[in-house]
C-alpha cells in the first residue's frame, strides 16, 4: 500500500495561471498538482488532491487525511481569518506543512499573521510553485526522521 500525502488548495487558487499573475506566476494549478505528483512518487508516496473555495470544505479535507502521512496545504486567504481551519488541524496528529506561493510576510499587514502556523510542522513561503515541491520533501524527511528515531 502507497504511503499519502493530501495537497489541500484554499479559495481563488482554481485561478492560478491567471490570477494576479505578478504576485502569483502564470503555474496552473493543475500543473502545481502534476508537478507534486510527480515529486510525490519519486519520493515514494501517492497524493492527493483537493481545490475548493470554502471553508467548510477545507475542514473536511483535514478531517478526511487522517488516513494520509503528512498534509501539504495552502489555505489561501483562509490562513488569516479561519480559526476552524486551525482547529481542523490542531485536531488530528497527521503532520501539516502550510504553503505560500508568495512571501505573505513581506505584503499587507492582513496577510502577516498565519492561524495555521502555530499548529504545523512548518512554513514555505515566496518560493511560487517551487513551494509545494519544498513542502512535499520536507515532509518525506520529516516522516523519514521520525521512522528511524
Ligand atoms: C497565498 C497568500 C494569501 O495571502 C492569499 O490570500 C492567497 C494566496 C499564497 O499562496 O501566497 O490566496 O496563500
Amino acid at each position: 500500500m502507497p504511503k499519502i500525502l493530501s495537497l489541500i488548495n484554499g479559495p481563488n487558487l482554481n485561478l492560478l495561471g491567471t490570477r494576479e499573475t505578478d504576485v502569483y506566476g502564470t503555474t496552473t494549478l493543475d500543473q502545481i498538482v502534476a508537478t507534486t505528483t510527480a515529486e510525490a512518487k519519486r519520493l515514494g508516496f501517492e497524493l492527493r488532491a483537493i481545490q475548493s473555495n470554502s471553508e467548510g470544505d477545507l475542514v473536511d479535507a483535514i478531517q478526511q487525511s487522517a488516513d494520509c502521512a503528512g498534509i501539504v496545504i495552502n489555505p489561501a486567504a483562509y490562513t488569516h481569518t479561519s480559526i476552524a481551519i486551525r482547529d481542523a488541524i490542531s485536531g488530528q496528529s497527521v503532520p501539516v506543512v502550510e504553503v505560500h506561493l508568495s512571501n505573505i510576510y513581506k505584503r499587507e499587514s492582513f496577510r502577516q499573521h498565519s492561524h495555521v502556523s502555530q499548529v504545523s510542522l512548518g512554513l514555505i513561503a515566496g518560493f511560487g510553485a517551487y513551494g509545494y515541491l519544498l513542502a512535499v520533501q520536507a515532509l518525506a524527511n520529516h516522516l523519514s526522521n521520525e521512522q528511524s528515531s
